[in-house]
């Protein structure tokens, strides 16, 4: 696969400042849904890095992916606050539809308003089966 047309764009925006790597791979991420081994070696050359060092980095935060997603995720919070207000419950109902992939957080900052989940930049409180549910319908 070769690499996206402005792959070039984002890599020259960022390539000159110290530090590019993780700006360059969020906007290649932002871009394109996944940062893919062509984007992965292009990288790696415009920074002189190996692409064991770019794929380290990719590989170490699961936010960044290899592959696009074949299903909207939504990170449903399971530590502890969120766990005593019922977000336990919620993880089989979002799963059992299979429309989403339900991915774990610990702690989105809403704590005292839970259960409480992110889809995209956008968080949600105060979660039960009803509110969950339209927001399964609103990710797809
Ligand atoms: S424990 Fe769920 S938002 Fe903090």
């Amino acid at each position: 696969m070769t690499p996206p047309a402005d792959l070039d764009d984002i890599i020259a925006r960022h390539a000159g400042r110290e530090g590019a790597l993780m700006p360059i791979l969020h906007d290649v991420q932002a871009a394109f849904g996944c940062i893919d081994e062509a984007a992965r070696r292009a990288i790696a050359l415009a920074l002189n890095l190996s692409r064991a060092e770019v794929h380290g980095v990719v590989s170490f935060y699961h936010d960044f992916r290899e592959a696009p997603r074949d299903r909207p995720a939504i990170k449903l919070c399971r530590a502890e606050a969120c766990q005593a207000r019922g977000a336990e419950a919620l993880v089989p109902l979002a799963e059992s539809q299979g429309r989403v992939r339900v991915e774990p957080v610990y702690c989105l900052g809403l704590c005292s308003v839970g259960p409480a989940a992110m889809v995209g930049k956008d968080v949600f409180a105060r979660l039960d089966a009803a509110k969950l549910a339209s927001l399964i319908e609103a990710a797809v």
